[in-house]
């Protein structure tokens, strides 16, 4: 790692779709970065990706463990060798239907794994953690446009579950210690990649989500799109979405670490999900800060599939399936917390997201793998 006076950041799941991105743009902002990976649903290459997108002299700024967030002793290395500044943590299994067939396995990876990183960060003084949330821990929201005061509900699958479990372990870390700086971003729907087509969302087996399979009809590799009911109380009947481009969900990370630096926002974040702590002599925040990040736009399916027809400049098959269970008619963000006390706003539209999209799908029609 080159001499810099830079913070270093360790980023746990670095080497997948959103942790990938946000790696980018952190050595972009010249932060040194420590990613902790098992590569168990991601691939070394993206690593290769990510250093030929910074360019060589800000690559010599990364440095990549494989390692699985449950392994302490490992991890305890890792802190070792390095002056961690914060985390970001986003290693964690993410397929919903999946977490219904193995509730054990995605409580035990997501929230040991979580509780394992924060203890062996504690031990060795690191208690600055961004974690990396989902607006599933709203369930049927009680109210939309989605602000973080909107209530968290029952989820509906063991994968959000896990995501509401770990930001009520985070946020009792604050209460009994309030040298704890937590930030809890609460995303929408990231799709998209990076302009350069070099790194993207690179699901394992048939994509569970809609835009990488939208994208792979569009390259040929699958026959035609499932349109999960057109009988929901929507404009058009198909279910409506925030979907965020990938890039400004990883800038909203940078922008979560300035806010804990203290070079950004008031630190007055209160709501009914946020704790205020003290600011330090060093100017930084302590508390748990709830963050939306999403566009405050909802898309619906058909007009996801419409604007997809137009990046790859033809049409898209598509049939009109039965509802998929668990699914919400609707739900999109309010993003004025973010953009009030983060400065961080959501830039790119639908149009650009299917692009870039496309421009990764097409450029590797079987991911990562060539
Ligand atoms: C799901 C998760 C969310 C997670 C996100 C990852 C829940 C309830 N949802 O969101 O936590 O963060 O994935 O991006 O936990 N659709 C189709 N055909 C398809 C796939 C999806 O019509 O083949 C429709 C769905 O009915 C929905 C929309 O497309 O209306 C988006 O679905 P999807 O991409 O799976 O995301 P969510 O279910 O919103």
């Amino acid at each position: 790692m080159a001499a810099s006076n830079q913070k270093t950041i360790l980023v746990t799941g670095g080497a997948g779709f959103i942790g990938s991105h946000t790696v980018v743009e952190l050595l972009q902002q010249d932060y040194n970065v420590v990613i902790v990976d098992d590569l168990s649903n991601s691939s070394p290459i993206a690593i290769d990706r990510i250093r030929q997108i910074v360019g060589s002299q800000r690559a010599d700024n990364l440095v990549f463990y494989q390692i699985n967030v449950l392994n302490a002793e490992a991890l305890g290395k890792v802190f070792e060798d390095h002056d961690i500044f914060a985390i970001i943590h986003f290693a964690g299994f993410k397929a919903v239907g999946e977490s219904t067939q193995k509730p054990l396995e995605y409580y035990w990876n997501n929230v040991t794994g979580l509780m394992t990183t924060a203890n062996v960060a504690r031990a060795h003084g690191v208690k600055r953690i961004i974690f990396s949330s989902s607006a599933t821990v709203y369930g049927e929201p009680a109210f939309i446009p989605i602000t973080e005061d909107c209530p968290m509900a029952k989820t509906t699958n063991p994968y959000g579950e896990t995501k509401a479990m770990c930001e009520r372990i985070l946020t009792d870390l604050f209460r009994a210690d309030d040298e704890y700086s937590v930030v809890l971003l609460r995303y929408f729907n990231p799709i998209g990649a990076h302009e350069s087509g070099l790194i993207g969302e690179d699901p394992a087996g048939i994509p569970n989500n809609l835009l990488p399979y939208v994208s792979q009809v569009a390259v040929g590799k699958l026959k035609e799109i499932h349109v999960f009911g057109n009988d929901y109380p929507t404009p058009d009947g198909t279910g409506v979405r925030d979907y965020i481009h990938v890039v400004d969900l990883a800038r909203g990370h940078v922008a979560a670490l300035r806010w804990l630096e203290g070079t950004v926002g008031t630190g007055t974040v209160e709501d009914a999900a946020s704790l205020v702590g003290p600011t330090d002599e060093e100017g930084l925040r302590h508390g748990v800060a709830v963050f939306n990040l999403g566009t405050g736009t909802g898309t619906s399916v058909l007009q996801i599939i419409h604007a997809f027809e137009e990046a790859c400049g033809h049409e898209l098959p598509y049939v009109i399936d039965p509802r998929r269970p668990g699914d919400i008619a609707e739900n999109y963000a309010a993003c004025d917390k973010a953009r009030t006390e983060m400065g961080w706003v959501a830039e790119y539209d639908i149009k650009r997201m299917c692009e870039d999209s496309w421009r990764w799908q097409s450029q590797n029609p079987n991911g990562f793998e060539g």
